[in-house]
């Protein structure tokens, strides 16, 4: 039997000061709506509704999924009012219902989950924390061990806001019921709100069993309501991230310098020295080193492979034993063979480099297919582009492009040839023959260079 789950995300968001709907801001790149939609998904929901508010439009193109319901909540009048809108879509069926909140995106689908066994379709299951200072938080008031009440903040007596213990806005409770509840929540409240935490005490007229469940950590109970927040609560999950690197025995350099937009899955013995962003899906083989500031996204590095400083890689593949960098530049589409050489200043996009080829400096290599170990000098570049088209430069085993080439695609070098530095090659040139195409070198006797005359006028050099 599956569970409903609610996510609450209508709120303004005011102090993020951004024309984006707080939800849809980032954290470990992915919005935060995203991370309680991934959390969610560990309770076998059989039907998840998200309460939309501001920017519900934008909200809804984002995080639209089969199975996934968005209901609109216009005006917000609460939280209470936010679940109102939720019932009528919820899964009548689904015994236990599952409430958590878009801007609260550490918590994870074990707490989830505890939340929902804690409710069993039959209690109320409350999140709650003792923060340093429950300033601010409903404060969950008890007789004993026995939970009676939330008090909010703004409605509570002295005594009452000196509990330290407090609702982190996530609960689950018995679907019929709570749909009753909240049918029956009024706002002669402090805010004039209609306050969800107020089925806490409906529940215990009913003879409901209330269960506080303490969160296992409290950063797992951390909104984002502002740039510092959603900052504090970045570093915290990539200080995650970097736990679990290590734990998997991968050397980082500072653990608080390197951060992790998607998975990053490493072999043994893999080094990553500091400011390194991780993006999309990254695989680093057994052995690979990565320096200092690189950016890798959806890219693949085999065994062995050196990754140096200040290089970009993005949708490549890297071959075992590879040296890339420092400031190479992969692009969608190049795949690197095992122990290709990229040195600095090189931008490779939708080639293919077999074994042992080597561009260590400067060069760009566009839609090439080059061979094994080729030598691809300085400087040298494939035109591949001819405003309309691509075309592909097919490069044999064993060619040595000199330095400060053209290679005017479609062209074939056969293998084993050489081209002169400085040439400009525009037909197929021969296997294992030297191809030059460039002007060829003169000197003019005698010549002298203009001179500054008295009256002001140059002479013309005498040519
Ligand atoms: C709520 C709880 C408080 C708890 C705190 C934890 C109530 C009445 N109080 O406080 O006990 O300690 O969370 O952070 O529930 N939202 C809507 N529609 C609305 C109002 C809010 O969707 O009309 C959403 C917000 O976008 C947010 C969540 O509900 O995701 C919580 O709202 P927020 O205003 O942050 O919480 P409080 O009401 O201050
Ligand atoms: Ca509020």
């Amino acid at each position: 039997m599956g569970h409903n789950v609610v996510i609450l995300a209508a709120g303004r968001g005011t102090r993020m000061k951004s024309q984006r709907p707080k939800v849809l801001h980032r954290l470990g790149g992915r919005a935060l709506l995203q991370h309680v939609l991934d959390a969610a998904a560990g309770v076998a929901a059989s039907r998840v509704v998200v309460v939309v508010g501001h920017g519900g439009d934008e909200v809804e193109a984002a995080c639209a999924a089969p199975g996934r319901v968005f209901v609109r909540q216009e005006p917000q009048l609460g939280t209470g009012h936010a679940v109102q809108q939720a019932v009528p879509a919820l899964d009548p069926h689904a015994p236990t219902t599952l409430i958590l909140n878009g801007d609260v995106p550490l918590v994870t689908a074990a707490t989830a989950r505890a939340l929902v066994d804690a409710c069993g379709g039959e209690r109320l299951a409350l999140l709650t924390m003792t923060p340093a200072d429950p300033h601010g938080y409903g404060r969950i008031v008890r007789d004993g061990e026995r939970v009676l009440a939330i008090v909010e903040e703004k409605d509570a007596t002295p005594a009452q806001r000196a509990i330290g213990e407090v609702y982190t806005g996530m609960m689950a409770a018995p679907t019929a019921a709570l749909g009753r509840w909240v049918a029956a929540l009024k706002n002669d409240n402090a805010q004039r709100e209609y306050y969800l935490t107020d089925v806490v005490a409906m529940a215990v007229a009913d003879g409901v069993p209330v269960v506080g469940l303490p969160v296992a950590d409290e950063t797992e109970a951390l909104g984002v309501n502002s740039p510092q927040q959603l900052a504090d609560l970045e570093r915290r999950l990539q200080r995650r991230h970097a736990d679990a690197l290590m734990t998997a025995g991968v050397r980082l350099a500072d653990p608080a310098r390197i951060d992790v937009r998607g998975t990053l899955e490493c072999g043994t013995d893999v080094e990553i020295d500091v400011g390194c962003v991780f993006e999309g899906r990254v695989v680093l083989g057994d052995g690979v080193t990565v320096g200092p500031h690189c950016v890798l996204r959806d890219t693949t590095v085999a065994a062995g492979a050196r990754i140096e400083a200040f290089s970009h890689l993005d949708g490549a593949q890297v071959g075992a034993d590879a040296r890339v960098g420092p400031y190479a530049r992969l692009r969608p589409g190049a795949v690197l063979g095992d122990e290709v050489h990229i040195g600095n200043f090189v931008e490779v996009k939708n080639s293919t480099l077999a074994r042992g080829a080597k561009a260590n400096h400067l060069a760009y290599l566009g839609d090439a297919t080059v061979g094994e170990r080729v030598n691809y000098g300085a400087g040298s570049i494939t035109a591949n582009y001819d405003g309309v088209h691509k075309h592909r430069t097919v490069i044999g085993d064993d060619v040595l492009i000199g330095s400060n080439c053209v290679l005017v695609a479609p062209v074939t070098i056969g293998a084993g040839a050489t081209i002169g530095g400085g040439s400009t090659i525009t037909d197929d040139a021969p296997a294992g023959e030297l191809t030059l195409a460039r002007g060829r070198q003169v000197t003019i006797a005698g010549w002298k260079r203009p001179v500054k005359t008295k009256s002001g006028k140059t002479s013309d050099g005498g040519r």
